[in-house]
Parts: C-alpha cells; sequence; structure tokens
C-alpha cells in the first residue's frame, strides 16, 4: 500500500500522490509489437496454495482479475515504453505498503543484505520490493503470498524486467513456508501481519526456514492505545480481515518466536506525515492509470483516507525492527 495515494499509500512526492495529484497521462503510446509482446511473452501462472487455512476471504480480498494486463494497460496508457519498463516506472503500482519505495529503501540499508545471500521475503505482494531488494543489494531474493494472482503478476513483472534469475515467486501461506528448514540467509517481510491472525505461527515458520545467525527484517503495521480501527482500510475491508496488536504485544511475540530482537524503530510519526494530506474522499473517485487500487479497489481513496484517521487517532502504528535467529537457535517447538 503506498500510503500516501491509491498510488503508492503514503508515497514520495515524486510519485505524484501526496502533493494530491494524480500522475497524468501523457500520450506517447508504444507500438504495438511491443505492447503485445509485453502482454503475452511471459510465464503462465503459478498454481494456488493447495489451502489457504481458512483466510479464504483475505485471498479473495488479494485476487483482482486479469491483474499483469491491468497493469500493462496502466503503463501503457501513462505513456510507458513497455520494452524499457524500469522499477521507478512500476513503484506506483508494486509496492503496497506505507511510504513506498522511499521505507524499501530505508530497509534496504537495515537489513545490510549482501549478494551471496538467499533472501525469503514473506507476503511480498506484486514483489515491487522483492525485485528492489535483489536489484540493489545483488542478493537472490525468493517472494510467496496468498494470491495466486498477484503472485502471476509477480512473475510476469519480473519478466518484463528480465530479474527472473535472481527472483522468483511462489503462491504459498507464511503459516506453511514450502521450505526446509535453515534454507535462507535472511528473512523481509513487509505489511502482511495485519492479516494474519496466528503471529506466531507466521513467526516460528519465519524463524524455521532461515539459517542461524540470520536477520528478519518487519516493517510492519500494529494497532495503538486506541480502539477500534476505522473501516475499510487498505488491508482490509472489515474487521474480519485485520488482526492487529499493539507494538509491545508484537515485540513480545517476535521473541516468542525464537528472535532476539536488534533493531525496533517506531516510525508511525512518518506515516503520519505521509497520510497527512489526506482529505475525506467525495463523490466519484479521481484515480491514477497506475496506482494501488488496481489490487484493492477503486476505493482506495477511502481506505487511505481512513488510514491517515487511523493513524492520527493513535489507532494504528507503525514498527520498523529486525530480528536476529540466535546462532544456537533451533526452531521452537509449537
Ligand atoms: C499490504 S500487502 C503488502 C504486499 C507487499 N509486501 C508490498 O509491500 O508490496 C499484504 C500482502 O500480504 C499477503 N498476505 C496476507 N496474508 C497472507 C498469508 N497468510 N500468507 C501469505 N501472504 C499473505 C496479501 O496477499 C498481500 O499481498
Amino acid at each position: 500500500m503506498s500510503i500516501i495515494s491509491p498510488a503508492t499509500l503514503a508515497a514520495p512526492a515524486h510519485n505524484g500522490i501526496q502533493s494530491s495529484n494524480f500522475p497524468v497521462a501523457t500520450p506517447a503510446v508504444p507500438d504495438d509489437t511491443r505492447r503485445h509482446q509485453a502482454r503475452f511473452d511471459a510465464q503462465p501462472p503459478s498454481n494456488p496454495p493447495d489451502k489457504v487455512y481458512g483466510m479464504k476471504h483475505i485471498h479473495r480480498y488479494y485476487s483482482p482479475n486479469d491483474l499483469y494486463n491491468k497493469i500493462i494497460d496502466g503503463l501503457d496508457r501513462i505513456g510507458k515504453d513497455l520494452s524499457n519498463i524500469t522499477l521507478d516506472d512500476l513503484q506506483p503500482v508494486d509496492e503496497f505498503h506505507i511510504r513506498g519505495d522511499t521505507a524499501t529503501k530505508e530497509l534496504i540499508k537495515l537489513a545490510n543484505f549482501t549478494p551471496d545471500m538467499h533472501i525469503i521475503d514473506v507476503g511480498c505482494g506484486v514483489g515491487g520490493s522483492t525485485r528492489r531488494l535483489s536489484h540493489v543489494t545483488g542478493c537472490r531474493v525468493t517472494g510467496i503470498d496468498l494470491s495466486d494472482e498477484y503472485i502471476d503478476a509477480a512473475e510476469r513483472l519480473t519478466r518484463l524486467l528480465n530479474m527472473q534469475e535472481q527472483v522468483q515467486f511462489h503462491a504459498a501461506s507464511a503459516l506453511a513456508l514450502p521450505f526446509a528448514d535453515d534454507t535462507f540467509d535472511g528473512a523481509w517481510s513487509i505489511q502482511m501481519n495485519m492479516n494474519v491472525e496466528d503471529k506466531l505461527g507466521w513467526l516460528r515458520e519465519l524463524h524455521r526456514v532461515i539459517k542461524p545467525g540470520s536477520r528478519a527484517v518487519l516493517y510492519e503495521v500494529c494497532g495503538h492505545t486506541n480502539t477500534p480501527v476505522y473501516f475499510p482500510v487498505p488491508w482490509a475491508q472489515d474487521s474480519s480481515m485485520s488482526f492487529l496488536v499493539p507494538p509491545a504485544a508484537f515485540r513480545d511475540v517476535i521473541t516468542a518466536a525464537g528472535f532476539d530482537i536488534s533493531v525496533w524503530n517506531d516510525k508511525t510519526d512518518l506515516a503520519q506525515q505521509a497520510f497527512a494530506h489526506m482529505t475525506e474522499p467525495k463523490g466519484e473517485p479521481n484515480l491514477p492509470e497506475l496506482g494501488v487500487h488496481l489490487l484493492v479497489g477503486d476505493d482506495i481513496l477511502t481506505k487511505a483516507y481512513n488510514l491517515h484517521r487511523n493513524l492520527d487517532d493513535n489507532r494504528v502504528s507503525l514498527i520498523e525492527t529486525v530480528g536476529v535467529k540466535p546462532i544456537s537457535a533451533q526452531a521452537p517447538r509449537s
């Protein structure tokens, strides 16, 4: 969710949302051959997860039809050359978290991952931060997400950027990661926990699949001192999809899963600033050609406005943290 706008939940000014102006399409239409190729020169969709573990409504929420072609159409309408798409071109739609690519770049510095590493991105969405992490650090990244429609788009966008050697995706649940113990050199998970009721189960899985001594970088929306949360919000249409816990409880569950916490930063003030411009939407939404409304619906302005209210009323907070799996660790037993 770039937060800031429907385009990237609260993203930096360069995507045009913070300034409350949506990007304006410029009339440069790429030739039909390139457009055709971008649409069809792609892998078939991956298989959906066998089980969504009682999360069908969450799976449904993140399952827009024909997402990849909608993104391609959006790029086309704003005049992007489909034969030469960049990470930044996709940023308005593929970095679906508060503060968009600005936050991703901060997290990359914090993570300190190196080119020899293989990292898992849990709840990767359509893979914007997955690709950026690999592009900036040189590491290999495997993303998983509950939504097979997002994973299909993630794979095809990655091929469009010719990054498929370094960045791969699987449709899977964070609660049942399809990887052996101690597979990865680090983990990364951005704004997924809000949809996960069993936080201990998720974090134990994360702990299980990374090697002892490696780091898990989390950037997560938590509850705060006040309740209830105003809905809808970018991650949930209603309370049946949202499982926020206050920061202290989130910290406790990270520790209970077996991690030592090495970094703990409260970023709520930056999230408040990013959404400060949001006003109550009225009438038909004026949406950009390319934005996160393609991922979660045309009521994104209402969702972003409610996120602004929730932040300002101390109903939600934003936490950036790094957990380390101790060298001596064994996967905790349930
Ligand atoms: C707000 S989006 C963030 C996506 C991505 N991390 C990003 O920053 O662009 C939340 C994502 O979590 C995924 N998700 C929710 N519950 C999940 C689960 N139990 N297992 C795996 N993915 C899940 C959703 O499908 C969605 O893609």
